[in-house]
This record gives structure tokens, sequence and C-alpha cells, in this order.
């Protein structure tokens, strides 16, 4: 198992909208632990594979990081099939957009579709920080970030930013 490196904002690979995956076979298990690993690592409670560069439709998700045994979900080409009346406003970080945060208001009850794991079809009801977190990582799969419930002024402030700091860093 491998920790990954993230991208981060503005890479365009952010923006992309990620390709269905068409076989869940050793391979994709593979990527599914090393993101695993990756998000316990950085740490993060969800991470979608453009952010590691690889614009495919998987995520995975784990609120309670400290726990043990770990009791992760991982969705291949998850998708939304209902989103509940009731909203819920969360304080939203991203691995992606380093020290930002920001509130986003996004239903408290979602039912998924993805396949698991093994391949297999699968359906499943989310509520509190788990529909926030599911949302927020189908969003990475739609070339969508957090910060575009923003308003524009505070989004191209915080891009703004990004790009110096990247900039400065690569700078020798
Ligand atoms: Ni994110």
């Amino acid at each position: 198992m491998a920790i990954l490196p993230i991208i981060t904002v503005p890479d365009p690979v952010l923006r992309k909208v990620a390709a269905p995956i068409e076989r869940v076979d050793d391979a994709l298990r593979r990527l599914m632990n090393d993101m695993l690993l990756t998000m316990y690592d950085a740490p993060g409670i969800g991470l979608a594979a453009p952010q590691v560069g690889i614009s495919r439709r998987l995520i995975v998700m784990d609120p309670s990081r400290d726990e043990d045994p770990k009791e992760p979900l991982i969705m291949v080409n998850p998708r939304i099939i209902v989103r509940g009346d009731e909203l819920r406003l969360h304080e939203e970080g991203c691995l992606s957009i380093p020290d930002v945060t920001a509130e986003v208001e996004r239903p408290a009850r979602t039912k998924v579709s993805f396949l698991d794991r093994e391949g297999k079809p699968a359906e499943t009801e989310l509520e509190g920080i788990w529909s926030t977190i599911v949302q927020h990582e189908i969003d990475h799969l739609n070339g969508v970030l957090f910060i575009d419930y923003l308003s524009r002024l505070k989004r191209d402030m915080i891009v703004k930013k990004l790009t110096k700091t990247r900039r400065a860093d690569q700078a020798l």
C-alpha cells in the first residue's frame, strides 16, 4: 500500500468530469486501499480519485477516523438517487483546497447507489455527516468543489491565494 500525492487547486484534473469505472478488479482494489491509506494519513474524512490525479468515479469515506476497527465506505460509480428535503449546514474543508473552510448547506439525507469493493450493486441511505461527505465526494467526480457554493468574489480570492502559494512553493 502507498500514500498517494494529493493534488490541489488550481490543478485542472479537479475540474474534469471523471469517467465511469467499467471493471472492479484487483488493480482497482489496490487503488481503494491506497486511497484509504492516503485519506487516513492526511488526515481526512473523505477522498475522491480525482484528488489523487485519477479521473475515475471512485470515492472513499470515513468520518469516524479514530475508531477501531475502521468501517469506511468505498463506492464505485456512486449516484445519488434520493435527496431528502431537510438541509444540513456543515463547515466543510477539502484536502485539495488547503487551509480553507466554509459553511455549505446540503440535503441531510441521501440515498446512494454504487458498486461495492467486489463490484456488486448496492444501495445505502446516509444521514448527517455521511450525507454531507458523500455529496462533497460525488461533486469531485463531476469537477465541482465546495467553494463553488460560495459567492464568486470569495471563491476567486481563495483560488488566487492558493495559486500564489503554489508558485511560491515551486520557486527555488
Ligand atoms: Ni474535497
